[in-house]
């Protein structure tokens, strides 16, 4: 491990050193400008087009496709359908990692959920594969639906989320719940939701014999890689990706999906480039949701207004075919002081396409129910709910009792309730109305998520003119890694961030891990800047032992890298820049390696979760129901800020997730037909500007010796939680209706 530069937390930045400043995205002007080369902006020479034909029905089989109509539009080329469809190496329902999820890529004439393609028409223009989809007229043979929680057996998973066991509990909750003088039981429910990415998905797909060159955003390319080998029977080394730019992932671009898979497989049946770009519509299904959710909550308290027992129980819903589990009462584990938790899950199949992790998966849904249930045990208790929290404030990991690594959380309560103006709550509900006699309320949530970290790769180089590389396939899904990672080069290297290239999104690149969790900087991140400290070691190396250098005889840990020179940490009047170093030795650069992974000890000593506090105002119209969030501050922690201005433009758009969870998003499924009746971006309602308040995200002071050496917890993802249920308080506390059914809706208030 490096110098973890104490002392350098939170926004402030060392002199010199491009770590905590908040530059501006270097993509910035090529995403404005239209320049940005997203993955369907690429036309090679030959490119057909591929259009899906998906089914209506969400159970059965596929009986007849007029292929002869649809080949007989001019220009079609070749109708793909189980019948032709190529057959893959490996059979796509063998679950080869618990991550592989199942592609439904036309091996049979099966239908399993609504939306799953069942042809592939390739033409010269898209114009043409579009009308010959349209005439395929299927017919099936149709099953019933299932189609709500209501609607599929019960059982309990194995596991949940990425692998946690469905049911934990730590100490008595029966008893604890029977001892305690204030009890709570609630159940809360939450829509299924798509993560309608503003980019669909896509792939241009080129094949050259065996070889195959592909652009498809991804989160995720050497696992990717990995699959796509797999499913082809090639080496995945010759299989190269090139994903600059992804226009949202949010979990949904971090496996191969099945529609991606049909271009490529459309592109090897006809020796020729594909381009397939999914609709709008149907990506709600092939490519992943969020699971609904109904959680139960039981809390007691004693006469202190302490947690005697805490269990939080969800029912989610996974797809007949494969298994993803929502694991929402994960929320539960790590926030709040209780002698007695316990988190448990089931779930029912549907006849839906598989649910896959999605922006903050569990700890979304999770947080929402557990803050609306912390806030009826406080409104119980005759507390405020922000007292309420303190009270119940977890020291150490509750259901481990080990520390955490560390915890500034208390600090995000005082700043953004101080912020808020939180001291002047009315405790009881219905007390605030604006000058316009609209209803005000102030509602508070906790958030947390976990501190994660993947194993990454990078290279760096030292140039013999002085400036520097940096390689590593990390990804970009918009929240501007190619700017904050090109920061910690810049900074490992010595060098001026105009004087590091920094090359990314490309699967010929060292593996940057998956960009996911919330942990791509502090995994991509950590290879950097180790890869930057190996490169300026063997520097130090060259001049250090080298008599003609004023460096000579300083020793490695001697010397430190700034402004392209090393400098002698006894004597700042001597140095050498990197050009004389190399020119001297005679070598024409430089390279080091570095790999990041979590210290497996400091990861079983500690529990590592970044915190924060967001506040929350509502206005309600008491006539009309109409809920408009009016203002939302949180307050965060979470560890070393490389970039402040990317950091809080996170933390903005978890805010906005958060609160288009709490009002806003839902995908209504018809329960006869199992289908998504509002699978378009008109009547999914995602927040607009205008349904977005005046936010503030304040960054709190955290130093954290043990996530890793740079000291970074992420900050992908917690902006959603806490925030959802805020918002759900706020509006209890505005008009004193407790709604339990998400998104709240102004039919819930009258
Ligand atoms: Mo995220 S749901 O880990 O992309």
């Amino acid at each position: 491990m490096t110098d973890p530069m104490p002392g350098l937390t939170g926004p402030r930045a060392r002199h010199g050193s491009t770590l905590g400043q908040p530059l501006t995205r270097r993509d910035g002007v090529l995403k404005v400008t239209g320049a940005a080369r997203y993955a369907a902006d690429n036309h090679p020479p030959g490119m057909l087009y591929a259009v899906l034909a998906v089914s209506r029905v969400a159970r059965g089989r596929v009986t007849f496709l007029d292929v002869e109509a649809a080949r007989a539009v001019p220009g079609v080329v070749e109708v793909m359908t189980h019948a032709n469809a190529p057959r893959l190496a490996t059979d796509p329902d063998e679950k080869t990692n618990p991550f592989a999820f199942r592609l439904n890529v036309l091996q049979s004439d099966r239908v399993r959920f609504p939306n799953q393609p069942i042809a592939v028409v390739i033409a010269e223009t898209l114009e043409a594969a579009t009308e010959g989809a349209e005439r395929l007229a299927p017919r099936f043979d149709e099953e019933p639906a299932r189609a709500a929680l209501d609607d599929g057996e019960v059982f309990t998973p194995a596991v949940v989320g990425a692998g946690s066991p469905a049911d934990v509990a730590h100490g008595e909750v029966e008893a604890g719940l029977g001892a305690a003088s204030h009890r709570v039981e609630a159940t809360y429910d939450t829509p299924a939701q798509y993560h309608n990415t503003m980019e669909t998905h896509a792939v241009v797909a080129a094949w050259d014999g065996n070889r195959l060159s592909l652009d498809l955003p991804s989160q995720a390319l050497a696992m990717t890689q990995m699959r796509l080998g797999q499913l082809l029977g090639i080496m995945p080394g010759d299989i190269h990706i090139r994903s600059p730019f992804l226009g949202g992932g949010f979990g949904s671009k971090a496996g191969v999906s099945g529609p991606q898979l049909l271009g490529i497989m459309a592109a090897r049946l006809l020796g020729r480039p594909v381009k397939l770009v999914l609709s709008r519509e149907q990506a709600f299904g092939p490519v992943g949701h969020r699971a609904p959710t109904r959680q139960t909550l039981r809390l007691g308290a004693d006469g202190e207004g302490r947690l005697t027992a805490l269990h939080h129980h969800t029912r989610t819903a996974t797809s007949s075919f494969d298994d993803f589990y929502e694991a929402a009462s994960g929320a539960s584990h790590s926030l709040y002081a209780s002698p007695a938790i316990r988190t448990s899950h089931d779930a029912v199949r549907l006849d839906t396409g598989t649910p896959t992790f999605m922006r903050a998966p569990g700890e979304a849904p999770g947080s929402l129910a557990l803050e609306c249930a912390m806030d009826e045990m406080a409104e119980a208790c005759g507390m405020d709910p922000l007292a309420f929290r303190l009270a119940n404030y977890a020291e150490v990991e509750p259901m481990t009792g080990r520390p955490f690594s560390s915890k500034a959380l208390r600090e995000c309560y005082e700043q953004g309730a101080a912020r808020f103006g939180w001291a002047g709550r009315p405790l009881a509900p219905r007390q605030m109305r604006d000058e316009a006699g609209l209803l005000v309320g102030w509602g508070m949530g906790t958030a947390t998520f976990p501190a994660l970290m993947f194993q990454g790769q990078a290279r760096a180089v030292i140039r013999a003119d002085g400036t520097g590389l940096m390689e590593t396939g990390a990804h970009d899904m918009g929240q501007g890694a190619w700017t904050a990672l090109a920061q910690v080069a810049a900074d490992g290297l010595g060098l001026p961030i105009d004087a590091v290239e920094f090359r990314a999104g490309s699967s010929d690149l060292p593996d940057a891990g998956i960009a996911g969790g919330s942990a791509h900087m502090a995994t991509a991140g950590m290879a950097v800047h180790e890869a930057a400290a190996a490169a300026i070691a063997r520097l130090a190396d060259l001049a250090t032992g080298d008599e003609r250098s004023p460096l000579f005889g300083a020793g490695n840990a001697g010397v430190v890298a700034r402004d392209g020179r090393l400098v002698r940490r006894d004597d700042e009047s001597r140095h050498e820049s990197y050009a004389d170093i190399l020119a001297r030795a005679g070598v024409a650069e430089i390279e080091g390696r570095g790999r990041a992974a979590r210290d497996p000890a400091a990861g079983a000593d500690y529990a590592m979760h970044a915190h924060g506090a967001v506040f929350a105002e509502v206005k309600v119209d008491p006539e009309l129901g109409q809920i408009r969030a009016t203002r939302l501050v949180g307050a965060f922690a979470v560890g070393r800020v490389i970039n402040p201005r990317l950091v809080q433009s996170q933390l903005y758009g978890g805010m906005i997730w958060g609160l288009s969870f709490a009002l806003h998003e839902k995908a209504v499924v018809d329960r006869r037909s199992g289908r998504v009746m509002n699978a378009n971006l008109g009547e999914y309602h995602v927040p607009v500007n205008a349904d977005v308040p005046p936010m503030e995200a304040i960054l709190v002071e955290e130093h954290d010796p043990y996530v890793n050496a740079l000291g970074i917890k992420g900050v992908g993802e917690i902006g959603i939680t806490g925030s959802a249920g805020a918002i759900a308080n706020a509006v209890r506390h505005a008009t004193g209706t407790r709604v339990r059914s998400f998104p709240i809706g102004l039919a819930d208030l009258l």
